[in-house]
């Protein structure tokens, strides 16, 4: 087959290196490119939201399956255009892709259909919101609400707001334009739920659906989960507190229902679906659902999975999903993912300041390091073209293996204008720790 892969970040990195491990996949092409995937694949320059760059490349390279990474296209459209084309293409159509782009969407659907997720109440004028909220008390722990931009916003749509004027703030910024355009002309107004968060994966070709695998990410740009909120600076997985009995809950009362509940509505759900679960007092809750695979959490993903991953992509593509489940296939081992970011990152940083020491790096069978943002200068250098840069990626027997398996990659690169968190597993080595303890 001749794969053409969109996106050009960590995860499609680690999906284009699994990619290339399938049989099936005789050459692989990508769009745009990074200096990690220029090593696997025919590298092109049309940007992932460039959809009629993308149709006419398409037209050229002529491809038997199309992989999508990042949710922007899906929400544009890309997957319908594509389908029009008769070529198959993992990844949602442009209604069914609304459980990312409209959080608004998401919520009335689970209203529908009874999937556990927090009460909320949607807004599209600012007087109805603050009447809403004068119906809370001052300040968070009273309170307990959150604030969402309905549409894509680039991870930033949502406010956790310490007092009521922070609250009536974010609902006016985002109700006015000012911060979000289009993405916030609709708020959503939601209880807090307290509780542990992790990272649930399953693939669906419209009527079967399969689990993946978990993963927690680390969202705190600093150490001890302090400092702004990020992308993710890193992620493992399994998530620690996993079990078969958790998995099939979380099967039975969300993902399941979801899938039948997008079926029933008319745009059954073709792709990955990721969801954000929070644990409340043990009981799983939606907080929201991704339509692509998490970056970094793919990178560890991609690292435990050994089936075939062509096989079970082209498989939701194709509506035969039910027959790809053997595919589902997975290393005992753990694996650890530890984000290299531009020093200033998730504020202003530096662009093409250059990377050394990556071949040393790279050379071990159970560690990979995924380029998340990366090019080659005239000099041949790695340089970085973006925030978060490198997600390297180790396996291990345990999650302590796993992360001094990462950070041992980490001491050979040289990177002065870069900075990494030191303590990614931590919640994962501390359970472990814990239940050897006891
Ligand atoms: P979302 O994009 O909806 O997942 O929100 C981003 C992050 O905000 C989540 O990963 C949570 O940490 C937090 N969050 C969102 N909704 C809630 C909620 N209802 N209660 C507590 N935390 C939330
Ligand atoms: N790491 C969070 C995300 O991919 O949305």
């Amino acid at each position: 087959m001749k794969i053409l892969l969109i996106g050009n970040g960590g995860r499609e990195h680690a999906l284009a290196w699994k990619i290339k491990q399938s049989p099936l996949c005789d050459e692989l092409h990508c769009t745009p490119s990074s200096a990690g995937i220029e090593s696997l694949a025919t590298a092109h320059n049309v940007g992932a939201e460039d959809i009629d760059g993308i149709l006419g490349l398409i037209t050229q390279i002529k491809p038997d399956f199309v992989v999508v990474g990042p949710e922007a296209p899906l929400v544009a459209g890309l997957a319908d255009r594509i389908d029009e084309l008769d070529i198959p293409c993992f990844g949602p159509n442009e209604k069914a892709a609304q459980l990312e782009g409209s959080k608004a969407f998401m919520k009335d659907l689970c209203a529908a259909y009874d999937i556990p997720t927090a009460i909320y109440k949607t807004f599209t004028e600012v007087e109805g919101a603050y009447e809403f909220l004068d119906g809370f008390g001052q300040d968070r722990s009273e309170t307990g609400v959150v604030i969402k931009a309905d549409g894509l916003a680039a991870g930033k749509g949502v406010i956790i707001p310490n007092t009521m004027d922070e609250a009536r703030a974010a609902v006016s910024d985002m109700l006015s334009g000012n911060k979000f355009g289009q993405a916030g002309s609709r708020v959503i107004i939601e209880e807090f739920l307290p509780g542990e968060e992790l990272s649930f994966f399953a693939l669906t070709d419209g009527a079967s659906v399969v689990p993946l695998t978990t993963a927690q990410d680390h969202k705190r740009a600093f150490d001890g989960d302090k400092g702004p909120n990020t992308g993710g600076m890193g992620a493992y997985s399994p998530a620690h507190m996993m079990t078969p009995e958790l998995e099939a809950k979380i099967m039975d009362t969300i993902i399941t229902p979801t899938v039948n509940a997008m079926k029933d509505k008319g745009c059954p759900f073709q792709g990955v679906l990721y969801a954000g679960i929070i644990l409340v007092a043990g009981e799983p809750k939606l907080l929201e659902y991704n339509i692509r695979f998490g970056d970094p959490e793919c990178q560890p993903l991609m690292m435990r999975f050994t089936g075939d991953l062509v096989k079970v992509l082209y498989a939701c593509a194709t509506g035969t999903l039910a027959d790809a489940k053997d595919e589902m296939k997975w290393i005992d081992d753990v694996a650890l993912c530890v984000v290299m970011a531009a020093n200033g990152y998730p504020e202003s940083y530096a662009k093409n300041t250059v990377i050394n020491g990556l071949d040393q790096a790279g050379a071990s069978e159970n560690t990979v390091v995924f380029h998340a943002g990366t090019k080659r200068d005239d000099n041949g250098n790695v340089v970085n073209t973006g925030g978060r840069t490198l997600g390297v990626t180790a396996t291990g027997s345990s999650f302590a293996e796993a992360q001094d398996n990462a950070y041992s990659v980490i001491s050979n690169i040289d990177w002065p204008d870069g900075f990494c968190r030191k303590d990614i597993g931590w919640r994962a080595i501390a359970a472990q720790n814990k239940k050897n303890a006891a």
